[in-house]
């Protein structure tokens, strides 16, 4: 009803400008004097921690793509390997679980069948489990042995976004807790991560005032047929989000690419008029990864690509090549991506709703898949 929209047109709408409080909320009593505390870790002694060798996420869709954005920052901070595997995909095959396995799932719902089964077989093969859940007391939790809930609040749009951000949140608290644990960081270098992830609502805030741009950018493209989605390190998950969402709510043809394997084939699909959404590292970060990102710009601009490039303030080098440069507030490279997101999601809502599509409900799709 209208009234549980909160004004807003739709739920998505609402979800998305909730961003901000779905991250501030979740960060909300884990960092206490400067220094993360997961209390709901506590069945997990910091000995067994310190023992873990390998974490497997399972996962589906957007909180699959949650965990890739993880992988890069828990491997940076806590040096423990990280693997992403669909939950579909990881429970029929013969994976290896050993006893210094710990498996991380990943889910909004806490129900979703496939990634339920997955936790339920990585315990049977005797794995420690940790679930990250938006929905308290779902089944998924009360199966692992721990839980770590995102608070981004109730999320009732089949396209998820508030849950994303949270979950990336839950995920990072996480491996700094790991990092710390571990002693893999220096006490300024986590404390350093934990102030930008205590930045990040404002920010989000801020990056949501780019909405208006990116709403006309989709309305000037509602005929287009196919997208495509570039981003390398944290920002390539975050392109594939980028297309998961246009397909869901658009309908549209999409696809997201490490920027890195343009030339090992998709750079065959660039055709003039081809709208290329190009995710670009910050030129703070690693210099070299930026300077990559923008001769990738180069190259399809070349070919005719239509570039619009998803930037952080003040970087010069994308404009002489970009279409149209959309900007978000500057952050350390890893936290990119909670910013990133949103004019993504932005562009795919305003599409579907150009389109005249129901944003909240796409066909086809339920918002919680309790079928294998
Ligand atoms: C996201 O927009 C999708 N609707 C879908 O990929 C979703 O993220 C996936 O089904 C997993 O759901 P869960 O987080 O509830 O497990």
């Amino acid at each position: 009803s209208a009234a549980e929209k909160g004004g807003w047109s739709s739920f998505m709408r609402k979800e998305v400008a909730e961003q901000p409080d779905a991250v501030a909320n979740t960060i909300r009593g884990r960092i206490v004097d400067g220094e993360v505390r997961i209390p709901e870790l506590e069945s997990f002694g910091d000995d067994e921690l310190r023992g873990v060798r390998r974490i497997t996420v399972v996962a589906c869709g957007t909180a699959s793509y949650a965990g890739q954005v993880a992988k890069y920052a828990i491997e940076q901070w806590a040096r423990v390997p990280v693997e992403i595997e669909l939950s579909h995909e990881f429970r029929y095959r013969e994976p290896v679980i050993d006893d210094g396995t710990l498996v991380l799932s990943i889910s909004q719902s806490g129900e979703t069948m496939d990634t339920l089964m997955a936790v339920k077989y990585a315990r049977e093969q005797g794995a420690r489990t940790i679930s990250i859940c938006n929905t308290q007391g779902a089944t998924i939790p009360r199966e692992s042995d721990a839980v770590v809930y995102t608070h981004a609040g109730p999320e009732v749009a089949v396209a998820s976004t508030k849950a994303f951000v949270a979950q990336i949140t839950a995920l990072y608290l996480f491996g700094l807790h790991l990092a710390r644990v571990r002693g893999t960081l220096a006490p300024e270098v986590l404390a350093e991560a934990l102030a930008e992830l205590q930045a990040i609502p404002a920010k989000l805030q801020t990056a949501l005032g780019q909405s208006e741009r990116v709403a006309e950018l989709a309305h000037w493209m509602a005929d287009t047929r196919s997208v495509l989605f570039l981003g390398r390190h944290v920002g390539y998950p975050i392109a594939m989000e980028g297309a998961l969402k246009l397909k869901e709510l658009a309908y549209i043809h999409a696809e997201g690419f490490a920027a890195g394997e343009l030339k090992h084939g998709p750079i065959a699909l660039i055709e003039p008029g081809q709208p290329v959404f190009v995710v670009v590292p910050s030129p703070r970060g690693s210099a070299n990864l930026h300077s990559k990102v923008v001769s990738n710009i180069q190259e399809i601009r070349a070919r005719g690509a239509r570039v619009i490039a998803i930037a952080e303030d003040g970087d010069a080098a994308v404009l002489p090549y970009a279409d149209e440069v959309i900007r978000i507030p500057l952050a350390a490279p890893l936290f990119e991506p909670l910013l990133a997101v949103v004019p993504l999601q932005v562009f795919a809502m305003e599409l579907s709703q150009a389109k005249g599509l129901d944003v909240d409900q796409p066909r086809n799709l339920a918002k919680s898949v309790t079928v294998e």
